[in-house]
């Protein structure tokens, strides 16, 4: 009897243990001889969506726990980043190609290959063999000794792609400087806190900070392989960013301009996308534009910012990859001078000041002819009615002012 309800509840154990497995996280060890500089416990779910003779159909493949480590994966060297390629069965894998500077480490390259000619996981397809996609946009960033931590769910698309990668229960680490993940944590915004801005909080123990002046304009432009430029942007930026301050013990608003003349650029130009990374000391801010090839129409479709001001308790990054902002026409610049607000993710907008950008289609270093945004447009309505007002009074008074005069005249005649 007790043998049998013992044996009833290993039964249960296993199976629980069973399903554990599969909502669990999945760990990988990248190692250069016995030397480990990749750690990572991660779930995963990648939704695909793939053609069929009768259409579209999208399935959701997790993460399963018998990935591995796969060839691909390695440490780099000089030239070379560390990267780990989690393979699966079916010929798929997950990949991730780290980068560093001096402070922060990040995933500079995510990429997902799946196999279309894997019939169990796409019954049905009525295309094989496998499907490369990737983004230069992941958001996933944390301190150099530190092990980025992001339990939350938190899903990235690369542009132009079918497949959505959901990540949870992620720890990881790059660059380790020992065999263990770091204790110390850099989290993602996701994970911390739910915050409240303190609209309840008396007003006399929050200053109100001095909204600082409109930020300068910098010029910024990303040149080809072969020398020629191929996007222009010309603007001021301002970051608005909720995090949780050091110094005030509390969730404050920083509102921080970039200094053009402390700010390096660079990016890339491909057919349809096209990246300027923007990068001071504390602050990484990634632009990617893309390019509809068929209407020939362009706009901002994900931005990307990674920050550790020294206010800050930890890096934070914030990617939004399903915007649509400063739509433009091929060959033709973007343009705004009015200040405009672009809400990235709830805790973060990017203030544009005096903006005028190309993405695409630029031809002799020069911005193409500008479509201006709509505030513009209705700004200069502005003085046209003043003008037009003024001069119909200009009109009114001149009037009056001939028939004064004649009637003045005519007078002086009758006597
Ligand atoms: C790896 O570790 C083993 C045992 O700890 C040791 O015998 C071996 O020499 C090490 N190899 C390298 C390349 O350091
Ligand atoms: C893709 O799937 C097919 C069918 O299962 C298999 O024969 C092929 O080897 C797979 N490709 C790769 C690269 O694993
Ligand atoms: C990280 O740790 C290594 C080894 O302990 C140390 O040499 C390096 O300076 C540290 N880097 C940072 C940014 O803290
Ligand atoms: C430079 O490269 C781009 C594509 O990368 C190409 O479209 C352009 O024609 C090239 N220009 C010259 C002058 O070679
Ligand atoms: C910053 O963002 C907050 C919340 O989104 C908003 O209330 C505030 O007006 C913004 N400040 C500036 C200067 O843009
Ligand atoms: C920060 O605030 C929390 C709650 O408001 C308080 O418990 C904690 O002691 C404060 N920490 C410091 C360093 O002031
Ligand atoms: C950057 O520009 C600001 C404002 O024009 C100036 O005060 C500062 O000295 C400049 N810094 C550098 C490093 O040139
Ligand atoms: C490109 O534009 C065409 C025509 O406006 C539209 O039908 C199509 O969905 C767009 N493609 C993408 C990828 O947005
Ligand atoms: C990303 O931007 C889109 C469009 O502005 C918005 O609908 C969406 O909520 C944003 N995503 C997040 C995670 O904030």
């Amino acid at each position: 009897m007790s043998y049998k309800l013992r044996s009833a509840s290993a039964a249960v154990a296993v199976a629980l243990l069973g399903w554990l497995a599969v909502a669990h996280a999945v760990s990988f060890e990248v190692k250069d001889g016995n030397s480990t500089c990749i750690k990572a416990e991660l779930s995963a779910n990648f939704t695909i969506t793939y053609l069929t003779a009768t259409g579209t159909k999208t399935v959701t493949v997790p993460l399963p726990a018998s990935a591995v480590v796969g060839s691909g994966s390695s440490c780099g060297d000089s030239g070379v980043s560390p990267q780990l390629m989690a393979s699966f069965e079916g010929g798929h894998s997950l990949g991730l190609v780290f980068s560093k500077d001096s402070r922060l480490y990040q995933v500079a390259t995510l990429s997902m290959k799946y196999n279309l000619s894997d019939n169990a996981t796409f019954p049905d397809s009525s295309v094989k063999g496998i499907v490369t996609s990737s983004t230069n946009t992941s958001g996933i960033s944390a301190q150099l000794n530190t092990t980025y931590r992001c339990l939350s769910s938190t899903s990235i698309r690369p542009q132009d792609s079918n497949v959505t990668i959901t990540f949870s229960d992620v720890r990881m680490e790059a660059y380790m400087p020992n065999a263990n993940l770091s204790t110390d944590e850099s989290v993602c915004t996701a994970d911390l806190p739910a915050t409240t801005v303190a609209p309840t909080q008396s007003p006399t123990t929050t200053p109100a900070p001095t909204p600082p002046s409109n930020p300068e304009s910098g010029s910024y432009n990303v040149t080809n392989i072969n020398g020629t430029v191929c996007l222009l942007a010309r603007m001021g930026l301002q970051l608005n960013v909720t995090y949780f301050s050091k110094a005030q013990n509390k969730t404050v608003q920083g509102i921080v301009n970039l200094q053009p003349n402390r700010t390096d650029f660079s990016g890339s130009c491909e057919a349809t996308t096209a990246t300027l990374i923007l990068r001071d000391e504390l602050t990484n801010l990634t632009f990617t534009f893309s390019l509809n090839s068929t209407s020939k129409k362009y706009h901002l479709s994900a931005l990307s910012m990674s920050a550790f001001w020294s206010d800050m308790t930890a890096p934070i990054t914030m990617t939004n990859s399903t915007l649509n902002y400063l739509q433009g026409s091929l060959g033709r610049s973007y343009m705004c001078r009015s200040e405009q607000i672009l809400p990235v993710v709830n805790s973060f907008s990017l203030n544009t000041f005096r903006l005028q950008v190309q993405p695409f289609g630029v031809s002799g270093n020069q911005f193409g002819s500008a479509e201006e945004c709509q505030m513009d447009q209705d700004n200069m309505l502005i003085p046209i009615i003043v003008g037009a007002a003024l001069a119909g009074l200009v009109l009114i008074v001149l009037i009056a002012y001939l028939i004064g005069r004649k009637r003045s005249h005519a007078g002086y005649q009758t006597i």
